[in-house]
């Protein structure tokens, strides 16, 4: 999978591509995920890429020239174009699921007062990571990509993500690890026993359990479902 990136602030990504799985998934060539400063793209002399709003208003837009161009020059046949925006559809697990078989995602990132509305005739999708407002589309395109990521084919290991919260519309079980008792809280004996079986029921009941009382509208509409 090929993941383009489209911002004004490239800097935010360095710790993101450079850290634990997805710096591995890089280096194992699971993904490739390019970061292309907008700026690059703008025709203007000074490399402007925002100005003030028609109509007055707070803050500062992203101009239609640069992203039209940077998209342009980017698209493939197969690519899915994706906003970043709180006005978006929001994103959950079963989106991520159905984005980890994508071959080419390009995320644009908005920032300041946002983007110019014409922007939006670009996007095949427009996602928001949550009911809050962000300063920019950086955090939210790096927790999608994230959350892609680590479902693509051999990134993890699968057990690991197929009993994740969400699956099944379940949370997931809790889990432990040493010591077997600390300051009196004890891990429970069918962890400690060895018998598949019943660490397999224990498992399933307290997923179920921890939905019904976290999570009941999991059960009940299940649209987070992987
Ligand atoms: C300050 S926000 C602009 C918000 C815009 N004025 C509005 O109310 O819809 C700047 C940029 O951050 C990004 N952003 C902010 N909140 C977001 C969210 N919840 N999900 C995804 N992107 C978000 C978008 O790219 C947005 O264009």
């Amino acid at each position: 999978m090929k993941v383009d990136i489209l911002t004004i602030f490239p800097e935010m990504f360095e710790g993101f591509l450079t850290t634990s799985i997805i710096k591995r998934a890089i280096q194992n060539k699971f993904v490739d995920i390019k970061i292309h400063d907008i700026r690059k793209y703008s025709k203007n002399p000074h490399k402007k890429v925002d100005d003030y709003g028609f109509g007055g208003g707070r803050g500062m837009v992203l101009m239609p020239q640069p992203i039209f161009d940077a998209v342009e020059d980017l698209k493939k046949e197969n690519t899915k174009v994706i906003l970043m925006t709180p006005q978006g559809k929001t994103y959950k697990q079963k989106m991520a699921y159905d984005l980890s078989k994508e071959k080419h995602l390009i995320l644009i990132c908005g920032h300041y007062e946002g983007f110019d509305e014409r922007i939006r005739t670009l996007a095949d999708l427009e996602l928001s990571i949550g009911d809050y407002v962000l300063t920019g589309g950086e955090l939210a395109s790096m927790v999608i990509t994230d959350s892609i990521v680590r479902l693509i084919d051999g990134v993890i290991e699968k057990d690991s993500h197929l009993n994740d919260s969400f699956n099944n519309n379940l949370l997931d079980y809790p889990v432990y690890t040493k010591p077997v008792n600390f300051r009196g809280m004890k891990v429970p004996d069918v962890l400690l026993s060895g018998h598949h079986a019943n660490i397999k029921k224990f498992r399933e009941e307290e997923a179920l359990k921890k939905t019904q009382k976290r999570r009941p509208d999991l059960l009940e509409n299940g649209e987070n479902n992987g």
